[in-house]
């Protein structure tokens, strides 16, 4: 998010356009909690996880009189343009509040990769690299018992986090909200196949939205006779300096987000596809639904064994 905040205010500044941070989302567009920024004020940033902006869920801004209050503070200040980075929600906001008048741009923020419009949301790739490198250590204990790990990550409704860092460890199953599951067919015999062709210690990578990594974890202690230990690596997979690909993007779309206000185009989201960087309109990105990589999640399936 700060690679974006850099982007965004320097090839503006650059460009002769004021720009203004506010503090914690919608929640500082209501409440006036705004600052000038200038070139200077987003140094030393890139590198850094978070926000140097702070960021807040907002239920006012789910309300008409919190969109009107967030109008009145624009037009106030002399705002023109809001620049929203984040998932679905943060676009929604957008969309209200360009059809309030003011214009939008959206840049797809989130470490869930659950943005349907875009093959890429900046901050995925931090966050599986995160989880990846955490596995690994919890790998080396369970090599070391010849023991099961049972590893929950984050994302919420969409198992990209699962299914990239599952590829990534060698997972010996990978549970996603986007595929039905049956413990004893997609665990159990997964488990025995690789004990039969000598596998002494197992990983499996479970989508936080299933929710019950302490039933999968018994199931196999149970059944198998394999002793096995729940992990849950939580909001590690948001923080920490973020990767170069993360960086990369974020610094792009920043700049792309900045080209387009300068053409006079207005209220699009940025986004990634087929590795290039494009827009399209919210009302068209808000209406498409997201597509589960199946085809990856098969192969995943072939290798890990
Ligand atoms: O949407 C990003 C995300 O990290 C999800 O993966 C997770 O479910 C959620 O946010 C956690 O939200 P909170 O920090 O508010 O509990």
């Amino acid at each position: 998010m700060n690679a974006v905040i850099r982007a965004v205010t320097r090839s503006s500044i650059l460009n002769g356009i004021r720009v203004m941070g506010v503090r914690r989302g919608y929640n500082g567009l209501i409440s006036g909690d705004i600052f000038e920024m200038n070139l200077r004020t987003v140094s030393d940033i890139i590198h850094r996880g978070g926000t140097i902006l702070y960021t807040a869920r907002s239920p006012e801004f789910k309300t008409s009189d919190g969109i009107s209050r967030a109008v009145e503070v624009c037009n106030d200040i002399g705002i023109d343009c809001v620049i929203a980075i984040g998932g679905d929600g943060s676009f929604r906001g957008a969309r209200a509040l360009s059809e309030a008048g003011i214009a939008c741009m959206c840049i797809p923020g989130t470490i869930d990769n659950d943005i349907a419009c875009s093959d890429y949301t900046v901050g995925f790739d931090t966050a599986i690299n995160t989880a990846m490198e955490m596995i690994d250590k919890v790998r080396d204990t369970a090599q070391s018992h010849d023991r099961c790990s049972v590893v929950e990550v984050m994302g919420r409704r969409c198992g990209d986090i699962a299914l990239h860092t599952g590829i990534a460890v060698g997972a010996t199953a990978i549970l996603v909200p986007e595929v039905k599951y049956d413990l004893e067919r997609d665990v159990i015999e997964r488990i025995k196949f690789t004990q039969r062709i000598g596998k002494k210690h197992f990983i499996i990578i479970v989508s936080e939205g299933l929710k019950n990594i302490a039933k999968i974890s018994e199931g196999i202690q149970k059944i198998m006779g394999i002793e096995s230990r729940t992990t849950i690596l939580g909001h590690v997979q948001r923080g920490g300096s973020p990767t170069v690909r993360d960086r990369v993007i974020a610094s792009e779309m920043g700049c792309y987000a900045v080209e387009l206000l300068l053409k006079g185009i207005e209220n699009r989201v940025i986004v990634v596809k087929k590795s290039e960087i494009v827009d399209i309109d919210i009302n068209e990105a808000l209406d498409m639904k997201k597509k589960f990589n199946r085809e990856l999640y098969e192969r995943a399936l072939k290798i890990s064994i």
